[in-house]
């Protein structure tokens, strides 16, 4: 079964979270290059998922395929609520001191500028080449969250590594999610012709820098904010090796490599068995997330 033919549920949640420093500032394994690097993804999801939202909802009036329709809606609908709860997950990393905030500003700069193109040239016959490159960048950018979602499901040790249960139960919710509705733009990519050459492109600039570029915002993060990594730099060059090497990162540049081929499709990589394991996990009768939903 492809991802295709999963139903995309838009699933209210609420977390525990709250905009005060609490448990453990080193969250993710007691690292303190893993826990800014988790952070700073928490960050950067929530403008990055609207930046998702919009290459594709600017296509809506043009798929006309009922089906893909319904399933952009679910995608829109998941990546809205994946904003949400990190941005409520964001006030806490900010109280613990991390520099949320500060992420979240610098790459909410497209939207101001999307705005008023989309505004000023709503026919979809302008701008092509820059609609495009906005809805490569997404699928290539889903390609590179849903390997990121397989390998946090999939590993043992990710689960122990997220000391703290909320923030555990929120990238699950999160991966389990982003696996579901992983082939959804890549769809409307296809539905409209784009040529195969520009996700391609995107998923060059990606995989060549797409984890140099995190580990310096990452660094950058310490550097900026974090005294008591300011002052262990053999730890944090320790650490970053050993991040690298941790589950959630191993194996990633080759899992891009598919991705290049033209003939590529996201459900050619078959997650049926995980995510039906982890929908029982999170959301069958005893399930961890029962509660949370609202
Ligand atoms: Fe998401
Ligand atoms: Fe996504």
């Amino acid at each position: 079964m492809g991802n295709a033919a999963v139903d995309l549920t838009v699933r209210r949640m609420k977390f525990g979270f709250d905009a005060r420093p609490t448990g453990d500032k080193y969250f993710a394994d007691g690292s303190i290059v893993f826990s800014h690097t988790v952070a700073l993804l928490s960050a950067i999801f929530p403008p990055g998922e609207d930046i998702f939202v919009r290459s594709v909802r600017r296509y809506l009036d043009e798929i006309t395929d009922p089906e893909l329709r319904k399933r952009v809606l679910g995608f829109i609908g998941q990546e809205k609520t994946h904003g949400l709860q990190h941005r409520e997950l964001n006030e806490q990393l900010a109280a613990m001191g991390y520099p949320t905030a500060w992420f979240e500003y610098l790459l909410q700069s497209t939207e101001r500028m999307e705005k008023f193109l989309d505004k000023q040239y709503p026919s979809p016959d302008r701008l092509v080449r820059l609609r495009h490159f906005f809805l490569g960048f997404t699928v290539a950018a889903e390609h590179f969250t849903a390997v990121w979602a397989e390998n946090i499901l999939n590993s043992p040790e990710i689960q122990t590594m997220m000391y703290d249960p909320e923030i555990r139960n929120l990238l699950n919710w999160h991966a389990l999610e982003e696996l579901e509705h992983k082939s959804v733009a890549f769809d409307v990519y296809r539905a409209l012709g784009v040529p195969e050459s520009t996700r391609i492109r995107w998923m060059r600039f990606d995989s060549n820098l797409g984890i140099p570029i995190l580990l310096a915002f990452a660094w950058l993060s310490i550097i900026a904010t974090d005294a008591d990594g300011r002052r262990q730099p053999w730890r944090i060059l320790r650490e970053t090796v050993q991040m690298l090497r941790n589950p959630m990162w191993k194996g990633f540049y080759s899992a891009m490599r598919p991705f290049k081929d033209p003939g590529f499709h996201p459900d050619q990589i078959d997650n049926t068995e995980l995510l039906e394991t982890w929908h029982r996990e999170l959301f069958g009768d005893d399930g961890q997330l029962a509660g949370h939903l609202k």
